[in-house]
């Protein structure tokens, strides 16, 4: 399925893009923002993208064959910093992060990712990198999973589920998995919290989370936005409390004495959800939530 880019109005209108600016897509997908922003760009301005997922950025590439001023990389973006100090950018004007997955990748049976399709358990963001979500099923210790699928998945059965799973190894293909979870059935899905719990910890995306904010805010000009979109509450909380830390706090964690002002203010509003519109139009829209801050 065409990926529809989510709170694509609310995305641009807070970014506020200047004709010359530069922007970073963290989280390029298939290009549905960055084409957006590429259309407000001016020849001078520029666009980085990121994606490490290597057909996403063949999408991209095909979706914004019509402009020249933007540049792509495979990578984490966790190592943005050092790849765009490397082109000799230090300054950006704006910064996006739609966080999770496209639904082109949802819905590819071969990645693994969906409870809805049989097909080995994968889960991998980078398909170049090494550790499957079946090596993971199949080799951590029942404590281990059940840790993975509480805190992740904030899964009520994690236990239940963990020790099925040890009991029945080896596991191969998401239905393997599927059928455990659906022997616990609590409110909503398990099989949901269990599939979303072992993506996260296996592409350690709560952590390339906390090490990226950081590095996308200091690189901002005065004025500079960033703006993140979250699709749960474990990514949401963190951006929540890191933004709140910078455009709230009067001692900022660390720092040895009071800024002289607060590096960051928050927009025209704290946070945005999609409207009933957009949900009925684009059901993955649904849980997303938007953040952004602006430099100070
Ligand atoms: C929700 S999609 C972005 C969709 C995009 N905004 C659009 O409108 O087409 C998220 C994308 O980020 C990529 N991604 C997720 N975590 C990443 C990470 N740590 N480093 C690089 N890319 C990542 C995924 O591969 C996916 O293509």
């Amino acid at each position: 399925m065409k990926h529809k880019p989510v709170l694509l109005d609310e995305v641009i209108s807070s970014l506020n893009i200047k004709p010359n600016g530069i922007y970073v897509d963290l989280t390029l997908g298939g290009g549905g923002h960055s084409l957006e922003i590429l259309k407000r760009l001016s020849n001078d301005g520029f666009l980085y993208g990121f994606d490490q997922d290597q057909y996403a950025i063949n999408i991209a590439k095909e979706n914004l064959k019509g402009f020249n001023n933007f540049k792509i990389f495979k990578s984490n973006f966790k190592n943005m910093k050092k790849i765009l100090n490397n082109e000799g950018v230090t300054k950006v004007d704006g910064v996006l992060l739609d966080l999770g997955l496209s639904s082109f990748q949802i819905d590819d049976p071969s990645r693994g990712f969906s409870y809805m399709h049989d097909a080995l358990l994968d889960m991998r963001m980078d398909s170049d990198s090494n550790l499957t979500a079946k090596d993971l099923i199949n080799t951590l210790t029942a404590e281990e999973l059940e840790r993975i699928f509480r805190i992740y998945g904030e899964e009520k059965n994690s236990y239940k589920i963990a020790r099925e799973i040890v009991k029945r190894r080896p596991l191969n293909t998401t239905f393997d998995l599927v059928e455990i979870t659906d022997l616990f059935p609590t409110k909503g899905h398990s099989a949901k919290r269990v599939f979303q719990a072992l993506r996260i910890y296996l592409n350690k995306e709560i952590e390339v989370l906390e090490e990226t904010l950081p590095q996308a805010i200091s690189m901002l000009n005065k004025d500079g936005v960033i703006a993140v979109i979250s699709f749960h509450s474990l990514e949401d909380r963190i951006v929540k409390n890191y933004f709140k830390e910078l455009a709230e706090e009067k001692v900022i964690k660390g720092l040895p004495t009071l800024p002289q002002e607060m590096p960051m203010r928050y927009g025209e509003k704290k946070s945005y959800k999609p409207t009933k519109k957009e949900i009925a139009e684009n059901s993955r829209s649904a849980s997303a939530i938007l953040r952004t801050l602006i430099k100070n």
